[in-house]
C-alpha cells in the first residue's frame, strides 16, 4: 500500500516541485489548492513531468468542511503544509488578511488531522524567524524573532505545534525553515513566475533579462558584506523539494517534533548572484543601485549540518544551475 501525502498549497513553487520529486519517489499524492497564488495547469505539468496521476481538490484549507471531505475519501498518512499567503511587504500593509488566512487555515488542518488521527506534519516554515542574527552562520537553536507579520504568523504556527506536541505526544511534526529557494524544474516545466511585479530578487532578475521589466533596483550597496549588497543563501527549488520527502521519512519513523535549516550553508550577494545570472545564460541584466530595502538585513545563511545529520539532507545544486533553470523556465513559459 502506497503512503499517500496531502499537500496543501501543491500548486505553489515549491509545492509544486515536491509533488513531483514525492510521486517519483512512490507517494500517492492529494493536492488541495485554491490557486490563489497558481493555477490548475501547474497540476497537469505535474502530471506530464511525473507521468503519474494526482489527485487534486480545489479549495481553501480554511473551509473545514472540504478537510473533513477530503480526509474521508481519501487515508491521508501524512500531511505537507505549504498553503499561505508569503509576501512580506503586503503583509505588513494587510496585517489581518495574513493572520487569518494563514493561522486560520492551519488551526483548521491542525483540528481536521486530530479528529481522522493523522499526526503526522512537514510544516513549511522560514528562515525569516531568526529576524536579524548576530552571528552566522545560522543553527536551529539560535533565538527567534521577525519583523513582519508573515514572518510572525510563521513563528506563532511553530508555537502552535509545539503546545500541541506537548499536549499530545503522539504528534509527528518536522518543521522546515527555508532559507531562500529559486531557480526550477530543469524540465523548465514548472518554477516561479509571479503575476504581478516580484517582490524577491530572482523573480525580478528573471523578468528584467527577459525584458519584461527594465532594470533592476539593487536595494542598497554599503551593507558590511563582502561587496556591500545584500548575502543570502540561495537553494535550488529542487533540492528543497528533497528535503521534503526526507522529511517524510523521519515523520513516518519517529515521534518527535524538530526543526531543519533548509538552506547550501553558502551565502552569494546580490552582485555575485546578478553576475551569475549573466555569464550562464549569456544575457544582460541592467541594474541600478537604490536605498536599502526597509527591514532588510546584511546577511544571512544557514548551517545546514543538523539537516544532515538528522534528515540525511544535503542540497547539491549550485548557484550556476539555479540560475540556468530559473531562465530556463521562463524562456519555456514565454514561447
Ligand atoms: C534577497 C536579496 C534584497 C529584490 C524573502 C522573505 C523570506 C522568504 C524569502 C518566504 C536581499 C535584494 C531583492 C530586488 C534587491 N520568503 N533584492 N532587489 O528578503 O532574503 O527573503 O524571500 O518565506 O521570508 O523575507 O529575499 O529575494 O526579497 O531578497 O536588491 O528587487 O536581494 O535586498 O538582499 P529575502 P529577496
Amino acid at each position: 500500500m502506497k503512503t499517500k501525502v496531502l499537500v496543501t498549497g501543491g500548486a505553489g513553487f515549491i509545492g509544486s516541485h515536491t509533488c513531483c520529486i514525492l510521486l517519483e519517489a512512490g507517494y500517492e499524492v492529494v493536492v488541495i489548492d485554491n490557486f490563489s497564488n497558481s493555477s490548475p495547469n501547474v497540476v497537469e505539468k505535474i502530471k506530464e513531468i511525473t507521468g503519474k496521476d494526482v489527485v487534486l481538490y480545489e479549495g481553501n484549507v480554511c473551509d473545514k468542511s472540504l478537510l473533513k471531505t477530503i480526509f474521508e475519501k481519501e487515508k491521508i498518512d501524512v500531511v505537507i503544509h505549504f498553503a499561505a499567503f508569503k509576501a512580506v511587504g503586503e503583509s505588513v500593509r494587510l496585517p489581518l488578511k495574513y493572520y487569518r488566512n494563514n493561522l486560520d487555515s492551519t488551526i483548521t488542518l491542525l483540528e481536521v488531522m486530530e479528529e481522522e488521527n493523522c499526526k503526522r506534519l512537514v510544516f513549511s516554515s522560514s528562515a525569516t524567524v531568526y529576524g536579524s542574527p548576530k552571528t552566522l552562520p545560522i543553527k536551529e537553536d539560535f533565538p527567534l524573532s521577525t519583523t513582519n507579520p508573515y514572518g510572525t504568523t510563521k513563528l506563532m504556527i511553530e508555537q502552535i505545534l509545539k503546545d500541541l506536541k506537548i499536549a499530545d505526544d503522539d504528534w509527528s511534526i518536522a518543521i522546515l525553515r527555508y532559507f531562500n529557494p529559486i531557480g526550477a524544474h530543469p524540465s523548465g516545466l514548472i518554477g516561479e513566475n509571479p503575476n504581478d511585479i516580484p517582490n524577491n530578487l530572482m523573480p525580478y532578475i528573471v523578468k528584467v533579462a527577459n525584458k519584461e521589466l527594465e532594470i533592476l533596483s539593487i536595494f542598497g550597496d554599503d551593507y558590511n558584506t563582502k561587496d556591500g549588497t545584500g548575502v543570502r543563501d540561495y537553494i535550488h527549488v529542487v533540492d528543497l523539494a528533497k528535503g521534503h520527502e526526507k522529511a517524510i521519512e523521519k515523520v513516518l519513523k519517529e515521534k518527535k517534533l524538530d526543526c531543519y535549516n533548509l538552506g547550501t550553508g553558502e551565502g552569494y550577494s546580490v552582485l555575485e548572484l546578478v553576475e551569475t545570472f549573466q555569464k550562464v545564460n549569456e544575457v544582460d541584466v541592467p541594474y541600478k543601485i537604490v536605498q536599502r530595502r526597509a527591514g532588510d538585513i546584511a546577511s544571512c545563511y544557514a548551517d545546514p549540518s543538523y539537516a544532515l545529520k538528522e534528515l540525511g539532507f544535503k542540497a547539491e545544486k549550485g548557484i550556476e544551475e539555479m540560475c540556468r533553470d530559473a531562465y530556463n523556465f521562463v524562456k519555456k513559459s514565454k514561447n
